[in-house]
């Protein structure tokens, strides 16, 4: 309890400490609640698992908006507690996907950049009425340090009616000082967002909050249930090396500077490999301005190649949690945590001409991508940050292995059942089996090159015959499909029973 005191510096707030009870007892049916957060990092935990149990008693529902995805102690137990009405703007989580898909939860998928935008202007049918935010401390000010990330947590505070803190003393308070927090204005009254370098500090090191709003401050000691990677495989593996390579050939080919441009790698497995791969190359200098900020970010800053690296929360695994946790005061001087308005503005990303890399499900001949729906149909995350990221990079790259199921669905499809990224916007996709660059090709250039590079061999004829026959029967049609045919790639699996259970 100590501990908890001494990070409330200001002490008219000692009397608003509460149990996780006491808080959640404040919640509504049919509030509008925004969490901090983003992935599982930074994200409120014991005030959510004490609402959940209180609804498994007296069933009620809420709407939640948070940063993305969260831990189980957030969207696991509400979902499991059938107490979440709708929900955006991105989750991972397996339990919540289930109801997601059953029509259970009203589920808006939506760019990460824009979120805190609509509920600002009510797009979410009524304001926000409770934030309930992570933080490490409370400066004399009433003004609030978060956690391991930031998200919305900023400009929740602002919108919500009354503020719950989970004052957290498992997170350490050196993280103060890591965070720089801009909540920009709405048009027509909003300025350009004067980030120059993925590095630049143009806000405040605490969310600012009026003292007056904060309702109750709660203990937590519960740690960030972060989630260890699957290992690096060889498919991973061998698409980092393609991603390597070719920006190699953009370096001598002068299109790059030596040290890239700043770097944004999406969430998972290939992501990590990429990076990893970067460790083991001769790149340094490296800069980043991304989403997430993951383990294999850590090892480029011990290895010295990254300089900086802004986002808006850690991803860490277990281990590298721990990691961050030792060596805190070696890797605050090269992180930089922004609010996801920030971290996913088209604006910066755009002046900056980021290099992004994120995964698709599937993509199709023809360069759309495919992000988030399993056969079209079942969702399985969300969009995230990949659309902010993919339409405004100056280098749009999607990696996917070329097959799923144990090579029983092709990656590459004549037609995408379900488009998150369009032609438009993609210029490089990347599987195990090479790359493809798209950029400044018609879609029957670009059909031939994503077929004959990244299609798997088990399936490239098949591909091949398609296209050749579209464009006969189409009278040689910009863009040639045949259109019943191409949805049957993906019917004849639901046939088969492959559908993702
Ligand atoms: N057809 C059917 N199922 C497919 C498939 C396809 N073409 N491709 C993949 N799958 C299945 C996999 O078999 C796996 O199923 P399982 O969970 O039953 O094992 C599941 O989809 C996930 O595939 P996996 O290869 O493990 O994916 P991943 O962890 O690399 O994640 C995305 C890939 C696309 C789901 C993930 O990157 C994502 O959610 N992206 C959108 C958000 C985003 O890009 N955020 C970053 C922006 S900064």
């Amino acid at each position: 309890m100590i501990d908890i005191v001494d990070r409330i510096r200001n002490k008219k707030l000692h009397d608003r400490i509460v149990t996780a009870e006491e808080a959640a007892a404040y919640i509504k049916p049919g509030m509008n609640i925004g969490t901090s957060g983003f992935t599982p990092s930074g994200y409120a935990k014991v005030v959510t698992t004490a609402l959940a149990k209180r609804m498994e008693k007296e069933p009620f529902r809420i709407n939640l908006f948070t940063g993305a995805s969260t831990g189980p102690e957030q969207d696991d137990v509400l979902a499991l507690a059938h107490g979440i009405e709708r929900r955006a703007p991105y989750q991972t989580s397996r339990v919540m996907r289930k109801f997601i898909n059953s029509g259970d939860i009203k589920y808006t998928d939506m760019h990460l950049s824009e979120c805190a935008q609509y509920l600002r202007y009510g797009f979410m049918k009524r304001g926000l009425d409770v934030a309930i935010i992570e933080a490490c401390a409370i400066t004399e000010e009433g003004n609030i340090i978060p956690t391991t990330a930031v998200g919305n947590a900023a400009s929740y505070v602002q919108q919500a009616d009354v503020v719950i803190i989970e004052l957290n003393v498992s997170q350490p308070e050196e993280l103060e000082g890591m965070h720089d927090i801009y909540v920009p204005l709405d048009p027509p009254n909003r300025l350009p967002i004067p980030i120059i370098r993925p590095g630049d500090r143009i806000g405040t090191p605490y969310i600012p909050c009026d003292p007056q709003k904060i309702k109750y401050i709660v203990p937590s000691n519960v740690m960030d249930n972060t989630r260890s990677f699957t290992p690096i495989d060889d498919n991973a593996r061998k698409m980092s090396a393609h991603i390597i390579d070719f920006l190699e050939v953009e370096k001598a080919a002068g299109r790059m500077p030596k040290n890239l441009l700043p770097i944004q790698s999406g969430v998972g497995s290939v992501a990590n490999a990429v990076v990893h791969g970067f460790v083991e190359s001769d790149l340094k200098d490296l800069s980043v301005y991304t989403e997430v900020i993951q383990d294999g970010m850590f090892d480029l800053i011990d290895a010295g190649k990254l300089t900086v690296v802004s986002g808006t929360g850690f991803t860490p695994s277990p281990e590298g949690l721990k990691r961050f946790y030792k060596n805190i005061k070696e890797y605050r001087k090269h992180i930089v945590l922004r609010p996801q308005e920030i971290s996913n503005s088209p604006e910066v990303i755009r002046r900056l001409g980021v290099i992004a890399m994120n995964t698709a499900i599937e993509c199709d001949i023809y360069g759309n991508v495919n992000s988030t729906h399993i056969m079209g149909t079942k969702m399985m995350n969300g969009i995230g940050g990949s659309g902010d990221f993919a339409r405004n990079a100056y280098l749009t790259i999607f990696c996917t292995a070329s097959t799923a199921k144990d090579g029983q669905i092709s990656c590459v499809v004549p037609f995408c059942s379900h488009v998150d990224h369009t032609e438009h916007d993609v210029d490089i996709i990347v599987t195990e089996q090479g790359l493809a660059d798209l950029r400044g090709l018609s879609p029957k250039e670009r059909a031939k090159e994503i077929i004959e590079k990244c299609s798997h061999p088990d399936y490239r004829a098949e591909l091949r015959e398609y296209f050749e026959r579209a464009d006969r029967e189409t009278a040689h049609a910009q863009t040639p499909h045949l259109l019943e045919e191409a949805f049957s790639w993906h019917t004849r699996y639901v046939k088969t029973g492959t559908m993702l259970k």
